[in-house]
């Protein structure tokens, strides 16, 4: 996007009576003794500007990057900070299969939507949800230790979202969005449950390399709307 840039020159007395009764900001280009140059983003009205500058617009987003200053994080307000503490439990982010859920999430989740994370380990993937403007969000693990993390992690990060010990099939209820970062093993004793607790999207990761991806569409036996492959790792998208 640009804008226009109005260049003019006043003698130094003119300029500041016109400073007064403008009453705006302006910005300084050069100051001599006898004139004035300055920039305004708008024109005036009877005076002939020296210059007109076609300007590119940068936006923050550009610029403004996340800082850090010791222990301290400054981070821009338009993303969305996920807090983990390095725990006993699988999430911290630097996985494949869990930056490939991530992705995903940012690709399909719509605001308001309810999700179900299964494997929630650090309860990043539910997390991450909550902050994309989800609705409900349940997260559910077999490991003990997981549900800890899970449930530290979200008073970490300030979100309410529900953690508990479960296996899918003590769910009783679908949700509109389901990601499930599991393995291959586990997809092959849970998919048959799995499809039946989403409404709209999916999301299935934990599958590697391609003899895997063939053995888990066999499995599927649904189109997928999408796969991702990240170093050697696949998840697969179905839509409703
Ligand atoms: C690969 S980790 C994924 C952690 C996190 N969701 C992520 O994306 O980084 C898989 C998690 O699934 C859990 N898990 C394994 N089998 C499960 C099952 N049948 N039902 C629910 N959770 C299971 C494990 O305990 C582990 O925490």
């Amino acid at each position: 996007m640009t804008y226009q840039k109005y260049i003019y020159k006043l003698p130094t007395e003119d300029f500041y009576k016109f400073l007064v009764d403008y009453g705006k900001g302006v910005e300084i280009l050069s100051e001599g003794e006898a004139y004035i140059e300055f920039a305004l983003y708008e024109p005036l009205e009877g005076i002939e500007p020296l210059e007109v500058l076609e300007v590119e617009v940068i936006l923050p987003q550009k610029v403004y990057k996340p800082q850090r200053i010791k222990n301290l994080i400054i981070i821009p307000s338009w993303l969305r900070p996920v807090v983990i503490r390095h725990g006993m439990a699988f999430g911290t982010g630097l996985h494949p299969t869990t930056r490939l859920c991530l992705e995903l999430l940012e690709d399909f989740l719509e605001e308001g939507w309810s999700v179900l994370d299964v494997g929630t380990g650090t309860g990043i993937l539910a997390i991450a949800s909550k902050k994309l403007k989800a609705g409900r969000v349940l997260a559910i693990d077999i490991d003990p230790y997981a549900v800890e993390e899970c449930l530290h992690n979200k008073e970490e990060n300030c979100v309410d979202i529900e953690c508990i010990k479960a296996e899918a099939k003590d769910i009783k209820e679908s949700f509109d969005l389901l990601v499930a970062n599991l393995e291959l093993k586990v997809f092959k004793k849970e998919l048959p449950t799995l499809i039946k607790l989403f409404k709209r999207v999916a999301i299935f990761s934990g599958i590697y390399e391609k003899e895997e991806l063939r053995e888990f569409l066999d499995l599927l036996k649904e189109k997928p709307a999408k796969i991702k492959k990240l170093k050697g790792w696949y998840a697969v998208v179905i839509k409703r």
